[in-house]
């Protein structure tokens, strides 16, 4: 089981707290798919997005940004029980959506990327971040559980 320290659930639960998931989730999640455009295959029925600005003006990623954040806050609300909070969740992406587990790393890179950036770094100090990815460590592995 994971450990967390009262430091680390303070500063993520401050994160999320002052986190707007409806700016961040379609932020990230339009960074994965231009940063890591193989990313886009999974995602047919989004339609256009053959460039940064129309997949950052496409209505489809922005909701899905936003649910992919739903998805995170079930992590917070859990954080002693990441794993089998995220056990349908996991078999869903393995089993129906077949995405590669790979890419729970890369999506985890953009949200980091874009927290870090709405932040600033006197807010986004290296202790808040050593949570963070410690966090969003736990959600990539809780993800990639039911792969077989
Ligand atoms: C659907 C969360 C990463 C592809 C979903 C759903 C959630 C979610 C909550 C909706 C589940 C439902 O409808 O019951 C997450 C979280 C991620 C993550 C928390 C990592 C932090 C990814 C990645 C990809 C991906 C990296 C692909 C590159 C999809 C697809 C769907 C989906 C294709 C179905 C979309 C649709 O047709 O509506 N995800 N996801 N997810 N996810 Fe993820």
């Amino acid at each position: 089981m994971v450990e967390w320290t009262d430091d680390e659930r303070n500063a993520i639960s401050t994160l999320w707290s002052n986190l707007d998931v409806g700016e961040i989730g379609p932020q990230a999640l339009s960074r994965l798919l231009v940063v890591f455009p193989w990313t886009q295959r999974y995602f047919p029925t989004f339609g256009d997005l053959s460039t940064p600005a129309a997949i950052a003006a496409n209505p489809k990623v922005a909701q899905h940004g936003r649910t992919v954040m739903g998805g995170l806050e079930t992590a917070v609300k859990n954080l002693d029980n990441i794993k089998n909070a995220y056990a349908k969740l996991s078999i869903m992406h393995s089993e129906k959506l077949h995405v590669d587990p790979d890419n729970f790393r890369v999506l985890a890179e953009c949200i980091s990327v874009v927290v870090a950036a709405k932040f600033g770094p006197s807010v986004f100090t290296p202790g808040f971040q050593e949570a963070w990815q410690k966090f969003l460590a736990v959600v990539v592995s809780a993800l990639g559980r039911q792969y077989h």
